[in-house]
């Protein structure tokens, strides 16, 4: 038997913050990462110089937990954010935070907030929001010696607040990712760049931004928060780039394209010029899950895609019930797919 839900309205909550229970944290100091707990207090104390208040030195992941068809709670790949994790911490010289410990705590605190993990059927997820910031003193420019990992959950809803609409997004007029940057990796940085950019596309009407290469500005990049997934007939086309986020959704839906519904995957550099010829387009990752893209307006050109500003296209929509269907366990999962919260 679960615990008893919290009494919230699961159907109608967006993608904000609520404070739920525990949250896990582990301290790094003197070299090591201490042995971690779950605590209560969701307020921070750190100094006034923390590398993370002065330099932006902090990398972040985001998961979901889901109560599936049979009751159980499960988080989908969580080993997937581990490793990235990981790649993130390295390249900002954070200390890594091993990525067998990573799920062990994720899993832990899970659990403690069963309360807050939305029913089956609800169309609510757990978000669970695994970070690490430094929190010891720098002046000049440098690594910090002290940092927090921790994780915190948090109920949502769909991300984007229409739900399943297609979007319109226009061609950034702002670069996010530099060649040779950190675009490829989910640090905090990469999202406070792409604030001004978002705020100056929703005064224009725009649901987000579709960031082409910064270097020549021909290639389809990615969105703020998402990758960008299209289609062409039976062939499933992503985007092939070193400045892009490996989005753990992409990659499943890739697998999911290819060997359950048989189409075929391209992985691949995307001119924008090839944009006019896609049937479908949509946007993926943990919060957007698939959200489909009805227009993309790159200055005075409006692409506008066959399936239309009503619904999802077909095979998007195929893409989008299957995953669903896995993660919430109606399809049989690929192996290690599902991590089971016991
Ligand atoms: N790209 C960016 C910039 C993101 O912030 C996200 C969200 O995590 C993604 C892509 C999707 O990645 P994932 O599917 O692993 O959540
Ligand atoms: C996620 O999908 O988990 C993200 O971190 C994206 C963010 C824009 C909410």
């Amino acid at each position: 038997m679960g615990v008893k839900k919290q009494d919230i309205d699961w159907g109608s909550i967006g993608f904000s913050y609520i404070k739920t229970d525990k949250r896990y944290v582990s301290n790094y100091k003197n070299g090591a990462w201490d042995e971690g707990a779950l605590i209560d207090d969701d307020m921070i104390c750190i100094s006034e110089c923390a590398g993370v208040l002065q330099y932006s030195q902090s990398v972040f992941e985001g998961q979901k937990a889901y109560t599936n068809v049979n009751g159980e709670i499960v988080i989908f790949r969580p080993d997937q954010n581990g490793i990235r994790l990981e790649n993130s911490a390295k390249r900002l010289e954070i200390p890594v935070f091993p990525k067998e410990r990573f799920v062990e705590a994720v899993k832990e605190v899970v659990k403690a907030n069963e309360s807050w993990v939305p029913p089956y059927g609800t169309g609510a997820s757990l978000y669970i929001r695994p970070y690490i910031f430094a929190t010891g003193p720098v002046i000049g420019v440098k690594p910090s010696d002290e940092y927090q990992f921790r994780i915190l959950t948090t109920p949502v809803g769909a991300y984007f607040k229409n739900g399943p609409v297609p979007l319109t997004i226009q061609i950034a007029d702002f670069d996010r990712a530099a060649p040779r940057g950190t675009g490829h990796i989910k640090a905090g940085l990469n999202y406070a760049m792409s604030l001004h950019a978002i705020v100056e596309a929703h005064k224009k009407g725009f649901d987000e931004n579709l960031y082409p290469d910064s270097a020549t500005r021909t290639k389809v990049e990615e969105t703020g928060g998402a990758n960008i997934i299209f289609i062409k007939g039976n062939k499933f086309v992503t985007v092939k780039s070193p400045s892009i986020l490996p989005s753990i959704t992409r990659k499943s839906l890739e697998f999911v394209a290819g060997h359950y519904l048989g189409m075929e995957v391209e992985e691949r550099e995307i001119p924008l010029t090839e944009l006019p010829e896609f049937d479908e387009a949509g946007l993926c990752g943990t919060a957007a899950v698939i959200s489909p893209v009805g227009k993309i307006v790159n200055g005075d050109t409006e692409i506008c895609f066959p399936s239309g500003m009503k619904e999802m296209g077909p095979k998007i929509k195929k893409l989008y019930s299957t995953l669903i269907d896995i993660q919430l366990g109606r399809v049989e999962a690929p192996e290690g797919w599902i991590c089971r919260v016991e």
